[in-house]
């Protein structure tokens, strides 16, 4: 029940003040009285007062005075002055000030002064009913957890902001209240916000989901928006109630991501070891070829224009095996500097973007997977001379760093080669740059999307690290940090073919393709090497133990791993074991997937060789074992 309204009458006429109060009090007032200044202020001391009729002259003080004192002490009381006609001109000037409503004058019509003071009865009611309701709807409003922004129906401009969606957009509610809708979305996508914004105010849809916004420092996320037409001050208003389901977008995304990883790496695993023996085909056989003409005109030309396609299409097998299980790195040590520079001369062959590098003499080695190593660094120089269609230099510098004393990132102890490629491109924008590792995003015509998400991939496979820096406009340094190895038994001419001279060395390839059989022969026959085929494990085994019994045996076997429907590497090995504890056996696939590859030595084997390898690649795994 609401409480009756408090009144106070100050007069030291006594009548006219009991009687008033007892006229008071049946109407269902609560009346207090007081007849002289102080008593006054003592009485509003302890109590607040919704009405107080006051005496114009008092003994102690004017009713102005006092009411300047009152007004002081409590807010929100309202005063009526009693005046006798000799003073009226006072009361009429005191009706001016804030808090008078108005003035009686002596003697005073009792109808008249009850009706006054039922009308500001009834008024304080209805302002006391709008400042609750106006009190509720601010405490929600404010305390919301979900913004909440009202804008024109029509014009689309902002016309009140509460706090949570201050905070969402990053925006103060001055800034927003002078901003349209327009101005709180990205761009690219208006014309879907404008459509959502017109559907809305007609009823057709209640909530706008997944909409992106537009933070005050350029970034996008992302909300579902609730909305209520509402008119207000004559205008149509549509409130906007907004969830932020950012995170839950991004999850929804990485679910998707690793959905759509999961069907790529199915996919890629299943046509990866074809492919890989159709490139190896092609590779081998254009080496061998290669070897057999004169390095002038134009069929050398081609066949180097082959190599090339055939390289590339190898790389992006590689891209895709990162994706799948296929993509455990085979490491070895490896001279990083070498790398570097390897990398820069195939990716930059025939650009018009120059390499600066600064590698200290002392890099240290790494244990890597060299093809995974360069195809990371081939991905960031190619996105570096993309950045600059019109050419520029990239600065490829490498330095080691000590993850105790490196303050840059959180790295595991240890030692680190740090790797950075820089280009003065145009950069990166702000809002790209939490999704340039996500597999497919691309902002190239022509792009796949898949140079840094298969960088990212393979540099966590080797226990490393990479993040950017980038400035639109300026340019962007890609930083890599990867294990060192603490010393350093790399034979830093590896990279180079090697051609035995020996001429006695005798290889077994087992391969169940008839073509790679016959090219990978040419190979190792051009390399100088004496070379026999066998089809499976079973043949294989036979020609080994036939060889050593006739005393002419082999040096090295080179093994696929697996044969369908016949005996693969992986048991071949254990039967040429027992015929030799020692055989120096290699093993070869597509699917670097295979436990196997990844370590051999547990196997029996003595080294690896990933299809589809080069000439220089096969040379050198055969150089390894040998030793
Ligand atoms: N050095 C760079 N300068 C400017 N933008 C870059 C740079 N490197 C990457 N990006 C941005 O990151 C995106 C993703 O790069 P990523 O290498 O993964 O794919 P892509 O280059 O578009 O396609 P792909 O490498 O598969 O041919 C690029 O489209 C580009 O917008
Ligand atoms: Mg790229």
């Amino acid at each position: 029940m609401r409480k009756k309204p408090n009144i106070l009458i100050i007069d030291d006429d006594k009548d006219f003040v009991y009687n008033m109060r007892d006229i008071l009090q049946e109407e269902g007032y609560t009346a207090d009285t007081a007849d002289n200044g102080q008593a006054a202020v003592k009485l509003c001391g302890e109590k607040l007062f919704d009405l107080i009729l006051v005496d114009i002259k008092l003994p102690d003080m004017t009713g102005l005075e006092l009411i300047e004192r009152l007004s002081l002490q409590a807010q929100g009381t309202e005063y009526i002055v009693i005046t006798g006609y000799a003073s009226i001109e006072s009361a009429v000037e005191a009706v001016r000030k804030k808090d008078i409503v108005s003035y009686e004058t002596k003697p005073v019509d009792m109808n008249s002064i009850l009706s006054l003071i039922r009308q500001v009865m009834e008024r304080r009611a209805v302002e006391e009913q709008l400042r609750e309701s106006e009190g509720k709807f601010r405490s929600v409003f404010e305390g919301a957890v979900d913004g909440i922004l009202a804008a024109d129906a029509e014009t689309m401009k902002i016309k009140f902001a509460n706090p949570a969606i201050c905070r969402f957009l990053g925006y103060e509610e001055k800034e927003l209240v002078n901003m349209g809708v327009n101005d709180i979305h990205p761009k690219g996508s208006l014309k879907h916000v404008t459509e959502a914004f017109k559907k809305q105010v007609k009823g057709e849809i209640a909530i706008a989901e997944d909409m992106p916004c537009l933070r005050k420092n350029g970034k996008v996320i992302f909300a579902d928006i609730g909305s209520r037409p509402i008119r207000m001050g004559g205008r149509l208003l549509n409130v906007g109630f907004f969830r932020d389901v950012t995170d839950r977008k991004k999850m929804n995304e990485e679910i998707l991501k690793a959905q759509k990883l999961e069907s790529l790496g199915i996919l890629t695993g299943g046509i990866a070891h074809d492919f890989n023996n159709m490139l190896t085909v092609i590779i081998t056989s254009v080496f061998s070829m290669k070897t057999e003409i004169k390095p002038e005109g134009d069929a050398f030309e081609a066949l180097g224009r082959i190599e090339k396609a055939a390289l590339r299409a190898k790389g992006l097998t590689q891209q895709l095996l990162t994706f799948s299980k296929a993509g455990v790195p085979i490491k070895e040590s490896a001279s990083i500097a070498a790398l570097i520079k390897e990398s820069a001369d195939f990716a930059l062959s025939g650009s018009n973007v120059k390499c600066k590098f600064r590698i200290p003499g002392n890099l240290w080695d790494a244990e890597v997977d060299k093809g995974q190593m360069q195809q990371v660094m081939n991905n960031l120089i190619i996105n570096a001379e993309q950045s600059m269609p019109k050419g520029g230099v990239i600065n490829l510098s490498a330095e080691n760093v000590d993850a105790g004393t490196c303050r840059e990132i959180a790295l595991k102890e240890g030692k680190y080669v740090k790797l950075s490629v820089n280009d003065n491109g145009k950069g990166i924008p702000e809002e790209n740059l939490s999704r340039i590792f996500d597999p497919f995003f691309t902002t190239k015509e022509k792009g796949s999307g898949m140079g840094l998400s298969a960088a990212y991939s393979i540099i966590k496979k080797h226990n490393g690290y990479i993040r950017v820096e980038s400035k639109e406009g300026t340019g962007t340094t890609f930083y890599i940090y990867i294990p060192a190895m603490e010393n350093r038994p790399v034979d830093p001419g590896s990279y180079a073919p090697k051609k035995n001279s020996a001429g006695k060395i005798r290889i077994l390839l087992m391969d169940d393709e008839e073509q790679i059989r016959q090219a990978t022969g040419c190979i190792l026959r051009s390399l100088g090497y004496e070379a026999e085929l066998a089809a499976d494990g079973l043949e294989a085994v036979e020609l080994y133990s036939r060889a050593k019994r006739s005393g002419n045996p082999f040096d090295a076997v080179i093994m696929d791993l697996t044969i369908p429907g016949g005996m693969g590497g992986r048991d071949a090995i254990k039967e040429l074991i027992k015929i030799e504890a020692e055989v120096r056996a290699i093993a070869s696939s597509g699917y670097s997937n295979d436990p196997i590859m990844s370590e051999y030595g547990k196997y029996g084997f003595k080294g690896v060789v990933a299809k589809p390898y080069t000439g220089e690649e096969l040379s050198n795994a055969i150089l390894k074992v040998m030793k």
